[in-house]
């Protein structure tokens, strides 16, 4: 479908859940945030119902967010359902990595077409301060059995920051020369704790030097015809198998080209990252909405969809700064 500033909408991320098993300083506080209840969250059949109504509007692409999508049970048969329903061309995920060495396996059978995985470093040390857990190592059994079962679309998303992982950046961008994945690098956003613990993110124009600088000039890589993509925009480096992305929600502002819509886990329709506005469609589905209904409530709300975010309009009533972990990232 097509909203009113012409944007064809055909993906969806979808926020299985609040709850995260990391505790990210930029994201949360140690002691995590309020909770949502189990009540309050989607069942998996009303997931499926709004993606079944969403792939009839044209949605193709479904990515699954948390918090930490991993951590709700269950999650194997989502993916193989939504997999199923009809138009739905891609499911794939974002995730810290800490599960995925048990679960890998079983999501790759059950349909899951690509994974992306937050990885801000490869130290344990640095990754115990930023996560305030010492889980490194099972990030990277997870990652290493993600390689083994042959899944070929692997992306990293690293966010930047001054004097923490800073050094480290051109080591991540090496984890692209010898195979193909994408290494991401994110503008750190003001939601969520990220200003408040005095973390302030490496500029993106800085980052790109410092790639540039240990590994010759980057060259814009081809967009895929046809491909539902993200925000990011991708380089090749000489001589490298895979490809560094960029992600600067806050620099470069990629509203007018925006293709996506999200649901948050209490089951809310989020038109824009930042904005509150939206659908309540848990309260339609509850209330007992027909089919034909609820798609047209849909199809109402996504028309309105807002022409951009505003993280640098700091008294815009509309404004909605809860942190990642809440609206599904
Ligand atoms: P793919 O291109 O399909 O890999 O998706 P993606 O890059 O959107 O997915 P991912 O979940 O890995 O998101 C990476 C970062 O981009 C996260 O920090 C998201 O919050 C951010 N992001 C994703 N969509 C938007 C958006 O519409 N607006 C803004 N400002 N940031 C976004
Ligand atoms: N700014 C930028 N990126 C963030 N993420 C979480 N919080 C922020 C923030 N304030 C990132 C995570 C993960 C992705 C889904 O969002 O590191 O890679
Ligand atoms: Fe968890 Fe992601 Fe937040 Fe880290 S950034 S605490 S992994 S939701």
């Amino acid at each position: 479908m097509i909203d009113k500033y012409q944007r064809k909408i055909e993906y969806v991320r979808i926020s299985l859940t609040d709850r995260c098993n990391l505790r990210c300083r930029y994201c949360m506080p140690e002691g995590g945030i309020e909770k949502l209840s189990h009540g309050d969250i989607l069942t998996f059949d009303e997931i499926v119902r709004v993606v079944q109504a969403l792939a009839s509007l044209g949605v193709r692409k479904v990515r699954l967010t948390g918090g930490e999508p991993l951590v709700r049970r269950g999650i194997v048969d989502l993916v193989r359902e939504i997999r199923a329903v009809p138009g739905i061309e891609q499911v794939v995920l974002t995730t810290n990595g800490v599960l995925l060495d048990e679960l890998a396996e079983p999501l790759v059978a059950a349909g899951l077409s690509g994974v992306n995985i937050s990885l801000d470093t490869l130290r344990p040390e640095v990754f115990a301060e930023i996560t305030r857990r010492p889980l490194y190592q099972r990030v990277e059994t997870g990652i290493e059995k993600l390689r083994a079962l042959g899944m070929e679309n692997i992306k990293f998303n690293c966010v930047p920051i001054e004097g923490v992982n800073e050094a480290e950046i051109p080591a991540l961008v090496g984890m692209a020369r010898n195979q193909a994945v994408k290494v991401r690098f994110i503008e750190l956003m003001p939601i969520g704790c990220a200003y408040d613990v005095g973390y302030k993110g490496v500029a993106m124009d800085k980052v790109r030097q410092l790639i540039e600088r240990a590994y010759g000039t980057m060259k814009p890589a081809g967009i895929k015809e046809g491909a539902v993509n993200g925000p990011a925009v991708y380089y090749r480096l000489p001589g490298f198998k895979g490809e560094v992305g960029f992600i600067d929600a806050m620099e470069h502002k990629f509203c007018a080209s925006c293709n996506r819509v999200r649901l948050t886990a209490e089951g809310f329709l989020k038109l824009c990252l930042n904005a509150k506005t939206g659908l309540d469609i848990r309260q339609l589905l509850r209330s007992g909405i027909r089919d034909d209904n609820l798609r047209l409530a849909i199809y109402q709300a996504i028309y309105h969809k807002p022409e951009e975010h505003f993280f640098l309009d700091k008294h815009n009533e509309a404004r909605d700064s809860r942190a990642m972990v809440q609206v599904g990232g």
